[in-house]
């Protein structure tokens, strides 16, 4: 990123700073970009809560949070010390009027202490039915009419449907523009994400392959061994299509999926995707049945400890029909895809924590060798490993050694952190730092934020109208209901067991031969 990017004086600012998000991600990034010399000498931190928030109870949380949630582990004093004399509160009421005159003081006393016209981030990390009280007090108050300096971030989930979603739009657009308006989806910022742009649009090696000629099939798995923890009242009125596929892993299918950009602008970067999500086959509303799965997880085991079943969590209901786990089959309307089925699929309490890509290929046109000379048949893939370990494979076939000609895949392996050796930023430190830049490439956009939801409104409106009859449906421990392995079985294909896991597995005597890759 260019230095004349790098803003000269911000000020951040945190509505809802006594909650969960502030806690385990903000404020960890933050401490970790000064930490890192990201951020300027004039940056400053206001944390705004409610009246009856306590300061030094704050301060201890946030220590708290970044000791255990910050890429560096437990801070020194010293380290803390300056960090935390960034930081400021605010004790208010978030709907009422005189917060936010409050506020623009705190702005513009700092702006005079800088001499300086510091950029304003506006995070709203609050419920959602707080959001549009804040962003009408934000415009009474003035704090957004400087369009190149006020910015406002909104978290997921974006509306909980089509029409909410546009709502919500039309409400910050009343406001800010959008080129002010930055709507985060966490998993856009990891590493591996992005690496999906480099490694599609930076070699060559790829694309000649990277269509329905050579692809059978792409899998994107988002699988989570947790259950709700505390976030059950959240999760009962959101559920996983809502939670996770309308963000996390439509967005991933936009990557795999886009045309190349013109150049590596927002713009640019943003109309192809939002190309890929217009081109997304409509789900046909009276056969949901054939294109997508719900399930709800019920008492199980995970790692050899015995785990409660969703409706035994805190804060659910106990008739509870919020599907924990999803799995939808889209097609890709145009040239380059027509025909490759994309499946999604993502679940509380399944085996591991576990995010992967795989492209399958297709079978060699004609088999110039015997069945007897493979020793374990598998199709040529790519997988984009995302978590826990961040990375890009590629499986094919290769002669084992020996006088026969027998031939076992074979395993090529880039792992980050193997092959450069530095850590990783966290999702949230890049994309806190895009918005202090103004880069809004890693963010969606108002359409795309629209075009997911219509993609998935027939899903939704089937889900809701018919309550599911056999939930809990797969017991915790386990990659799902059955329906999900016959959603790929009709189509002649099953799920891949995530590469992670299987290497895992294999024990190092029968390790299919890998190769590491180092930077060249
Ligand atoms: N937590 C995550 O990991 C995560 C991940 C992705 C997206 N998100 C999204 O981020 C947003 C925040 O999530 P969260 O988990 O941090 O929620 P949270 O723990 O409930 O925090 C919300 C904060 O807003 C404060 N608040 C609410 N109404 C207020 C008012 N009228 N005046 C002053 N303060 C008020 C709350 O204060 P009190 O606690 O005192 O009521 C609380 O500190 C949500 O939209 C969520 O969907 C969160």
């Amino acid at each position: 990123m260019a230095a004349e990017n790098q803003p000269q004086a911000v000020v951040f600012v945190i509505f809802g700073a006594g909650g969960d998000l502030a806690w385990r991600k903000l404020i960890p990034a933050l401490y970790q970009l000064l930490a890192d010399r990201w951020l300027p000498e004039r940056f400053a931190v206001i944390g705004l809560g409610h009246a009856h928030a306590d300061e030094a109870e704050l301060r201890r949380r946030f220590r708290q949070g970044v000791d255990q949630f910050s890429r560096q582990g437990p801070v020194a004093d010293a380290a803390w010390e300056l960090f935390s004399s960034h930081l400021s509160f605010l004790a208010a009421e978030l709907d009422r009027p005189q917060t936010y005159t409050d506020l623009a003081g705190k702005l513009a006393a700092l702006d005079q202490e800088w001499d300086a016209r510091a950029q304003r981030v506006f995070y709203l990390a609050v419920p959602p039915q707080m959001i549009e009280a804040i962003v009408r007090e934000l415009g009474r108050a003035r704090l957004a009419r400087d369009r190149s300096r006020a910015r406002v971030v909104v978290e997921k989930p974006f509306g909980r449907d089509l029409s909410s979603a546009r709502a919500l739009n039309r409400t910050l657009t009343q406001v800010f523009e959008e080129s002010q308006i930055f709507r985060i989806d966490h998993y856009l910022g990891k590493e591996t994400v992005q690496n999906l742009l480099a490694l599609r649009f930076a070699n060559t090696l790829f694309e000649p392959l990277w269509n329905r000629g050579y692809i059978d099939h792409v899998q994107i798995t988002v699988a989570e061994s947790d259950g709700v923890g505390t976030r059950g009242h959240y999760y009962d009125h959101t559920g996983a299509l809502r939670d996770m596929v309308q963000n996390h892993l439509l967005q991933i299918l936009c990557l795999i999926a886009m045309e190349p950009p013109v150049s590596f602008t927002p713009e640019e970067v943003r109309n192809k995707k939002a190309e890929v999500l217009r081109a997304l086959r409509p789900l046909p509303a009276e056969q949901v049945e054939r294109f997508a799965v719900r399930g709800q997880y019920g008492a199980g085991w995970l790692e050899g400890e015995p785990v409660a079943g969703y409706r035994a969590e805190p804060r659910v209901a106990s008739d509870s029909h919020t599907e924990t786990f999803a799995a939808v089959k889209f097609y890709v309307d145009n040239w380059r895809w027509q025909g490759v089925p994309f499946y999604l699929r993502t679940g509380k309490r399944l085996p591991a924590r576990i995010s992967e890509v795989s492209l399958q290929f297709k079978p060699v046109p004609h088999q110039t060798f015997p069945p007897e000379a493979f020793l374990d048949p598998r199709p040529n893939r790519l997988i984009v490993a995302i978590q826990p370990e961040e990375g890009i494979l590629l499986r094919f076939v290769s002669k084992s050694p020996g006088p026969a000609m027998r031939l076992a895949p074979v395993l090529m392996q880039f792992y980050y952190r193997e092959a450069f050796r530095t850590p990783s930023p966290e999702a949230y430190e890049t994309l806190l730092l895009d918005v202090m830049r103004g880069d809004a490439t890693l963010f969606m956009r108002a359409d795309q934020a629209e075009a997911a939801w219509q993609a998935l409104a027939p899903l939704l409106e089937a889900w809701e109208a018919v309550k599911p009859v056999d939930f809990p449906n797969y017991p915790a421990g386990t990659w799902g209901p059955e329906a999900a392995e016959a959603l790929l079985a009709q189509d002649g294909r099953s799920w891949v067991m995530p590469t992670f896991l299987e290497c895992q597995m294999c024990p190092e005597e029968l390790a299919l031969c890998r190769v590491r890759v180092a930077p060249g």
